[in-house]
């Protein structure tokens, strides 16, 4: 086994892109209660992740890590009990390297000596699942640095996990954090549940970024590598953050939705707004990245330069989302022909956004689509041909 199966995209919250190192207990149990309350856990969200921040690199003599307990009362196992007493699972985090990145980059915390995993792994990661965490991120500042293969670092690292989880019978998520570098997605699908394609989404204390947001979504761009269990991560979410209106956070959210990506929501969930939630938490939008299938979607057409269609398998027959990306500055009718879905005949077509279904239509469908933003559609017909069908069918998962 390699770490644990999770059968499709993990959804959460993790608390880097709002929080920072700004964390402790209380800030995290106010995202736990908002979790609950917001509707978020109702829609399938379940992952609460501590990212970089909880630790400071201290260890006692024996090198078990140490916590500041006047941050975390009860150590991080109170923590990751809170999480679970409201049905949820706990994300833990740290470096594959010998220094974590606050050492590197510092973040609002003094920096961080020591405070990755290095010369540990086996120690560090019995202690998180015995702690009760169920899923940790582990980054590459230190192994950057230090000039680290990637490869052989993390399967010593899911290695330890395994180790850790026959000891506690607690599976571990493994989230390869080490953005892109060393082409994760030729290595991690056989031993992690997902892997970072790319750099940072958003820096702490700036707005979102349209241009950013969508290198992110082009980088994760490897669907052969993708499978029920195994994800390319474009990076958590900065849907409800600064600087992106309500459209702009419905395409970000369709763009990860047709990519099957992991969903870990990176806004402040005890503020947001009742915009956001709904954005957040649309059924259908999170059906289809959700879909048992685990494709991610591909680029099928794009006719003119910048307007461009996705495609992605959904389970069933003949049902395929589409979503019509339009990344030039004027708005424009944008196309999608059956035959580039690998379907015939006569289909319905569902808007996923405006929760309508426009109609029945034979060949292909025409919308307008407004400068830099998606239009979110089901397409459901009669599969032309087995072989017709445009997404590549994922390669077996290889073995570690
Ligand atoms: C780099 C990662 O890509 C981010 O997601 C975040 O974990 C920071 N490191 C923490 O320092």
């Amino acid at each position: 086994a390699a770490v644990a199966a999770v059968a499709t995209p993990p959804l959460g919250w993790a608390s880097w892109n709002t929080f920072a190192a700004q964390i402790n207990y209380n800030v995290i149990k106010a995202q736990v209660d908002a979790m609950v309350s917001s509707g978020m856990k109702d829609a399938g969200y379940e992952y609460v992740n501590i990212d970089e921040g909880w630790w400071q690199g201290t260890r006692d003599s024996s090198g078990n890590i140490t916590v500041d307990t006047a941050e975390w009362p009860g150590g991080m196992k109170a923590i990751a009990d809170y999480i679970h007493s409201k049905g949820l699972k706990a994300g833990i985090y740290t470096d594959a390297g010998r220094n974590g990145c606050g050492y590197y980059y510092p973040t609002g915390r003094p920096a961080a000596p020591n405070s990755g995993s290095e010369g540990h792994y086996d120690q560090d990661f019995l202690q998180f699942s015995r702690w009760g965490f169920d899923f940790v991120k582990v980054d590459w500042c230190g192994g950057q640095a230090e000039g680290l293969n990637a490869r052989t670092a993390y399967q010593a690292i899911s290695a330890a996990i395994d180790r850790a989880t026959a000891q506690t019978g607690r599976p571990m998520v493994l989230s390869v954090c080490n953005w892109g570098a060393q082409s994760p997605w030729d290595w991690a699908p056989a031993i992690s549940t997902m892997w970072r394609t790319s750099g940072d989404i958003i820096y702490w204390g700036e707005n979102a970024s349209m241009d950013r947001m969508l290198a992110n979504f082009d980088s994760a761009q490897h669907p052969n590598a993708q499978s029920p269990g195994h994800y390319n991560d474009p990076d958590m979410l900065i849907v409800g953050m600064n600087g992106f209106s309500a459209a702009q956070n419905r395409t970000h959210m369709g763009l990860w939705a047709i990519s099957g990506a992991p969903l870990l929501a990176g806004n402040n969930l005890a503020t947001m707004s009742a915009e956001t939630r709904a954005i957040l938490t649309n059924r259908e939008v999170l059906a289809v990245d959700q879909d048992p299938l685990g494709r991610q979607g591909v680029k099928v057409a794009e006719d003119q330069s910048g307007r461009q269609v996705y495609s992605k398998v959904l389970s069933g027959t003949g049902r395929r989302a589409v979503l019509l990306l339009n990344r030039t500055t004027s708005s424009a009718s944008m196309t999608v022909r059956w035959s580039d879905l690998g379907l015939s005949g006569a289909a319905t077509v569902r808007n996923l956004w405006t929760g309508t279904d426009a109609g029945t239509f034979t060949n292909s469908y025409a919308t307008t689509v407004p400068a830099r933003e998606a239009v979110l559609l089901t397409v459901t017909g009669t599969t032309a041909s087995p072989t017709a069908t445009p997404s590549a069918t994922p390669t077996s998962t290889p073995t570690a």
